[in-house]
């Protein structure tokens, strides 16, 4: 993998990682849901394409399952020499401290890595140049995230228990971004505690740090359910129309 890539204070460079150890349990298909077509290209490209097209990326890591056997067959991007692989680990959280592991062999603790879900593939390119110009000065990371639009009960027992404050409640998204160190202290501290986290910055919050909140598009999707997947075809055909 070349060394270059963004320079968001000098030396310091930004990297990918996409975890895809996922089997994509709720959405049921026979095959994984980062390997369904979407647009004429795996969903896993579409996350990954977005990265490796990316001046200010470095380079990118892959985390694929042990069990995966589509990988080399499907992704335009196995072999590629901007794309290094890592082994998966039971959770998102576990597969996410591979890829950590394998990207430290050419990334420095300083670095920036952008974590994003394979099964997100409508990423604009708007969207991550924003993240990356908010880690200028960033001293903890950041994500992208929308503000909810819908209001939100807390339950209990099938009743509400609580109306929420809406104002306050934010969607968290992928990517998100922290210091290579930074991030594998903090996962490495949830799992001393056996705390399985679903995203980056919830492990970075268990050390008390506050991650910062970076507005994004709403289209920034995780396929995560059958009914989501023409939602993104239907994105991906609007942003090539009216691209930003
Ligand atoms: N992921 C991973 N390793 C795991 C579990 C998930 O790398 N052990 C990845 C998935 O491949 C996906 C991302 O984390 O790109 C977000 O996870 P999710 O949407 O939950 O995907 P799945 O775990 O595959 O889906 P499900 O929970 O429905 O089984
Ligand atoms: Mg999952």
């Amino acid at each position: 993998m070349p060394p270059g890539g963004s320079q968001v204070s000098t030396g310091v460079r930004c990297w990918g990682l996409i975890p895809a150890a996922g089997v994509g349990r709720r959405f049921g298909a026979e095959v994984p849901k980062q390997y369904l077509a979407l647009a004429g290209r795996p969903v896993i490209d579409h996350a990954i394409g977005a990265f490796v097209a990316h001046p200010g990326i470095a380079g990118c890591a892959v985390v694929l399952g042990a069990e995966d056997g589509w990988w080399a067959d499907v992704s335009a991007y196995a072999g590629h020499p901007r794309v290094l692989r890592a082994p998966g680990g039971a959770e998102r959280c576990h597969s996410v401290r591979n890829g950590l592991e394998a990207l430290a062999q050419r990334a420095a603790d300083e670095d920036w890595v952008l974590v994003h879900d394979a099964a997100r593939p409508c990423l604009r390119r708007t969207d991550l140049d924003r993240l990356l110009e908010a880690l200028q000065d960033e001293p903890v990371g950041a994500l992208l995230a929308v503000p909810i639009a819908d209001t939100v009960k807390r339950a209990d027992a099938g009743q509400v228990a609580e109306t929420l404050p809406r104002s306050a409640l934010w969607r968290a998204y992928t990517p998100q971004a922290f210091r290579l160190g930074l991030l594998r202290r903090a996962l490495d501290h949830a799992a001393t505690k056996d705390l399985i986290v679903t995203d980056d910055a919830s492990a970075v919050e268990l050390l008390g740090l506050r991650p910062a909140l970076v507005e994004c598009s709403a289209d920034n999707i995780k396929i995560t359910r059958p009914e989501d997947l023409p939602l993104a075809a239907f994105y991906l055909e609007q942003q090539r129309e009216t691209p930003c």
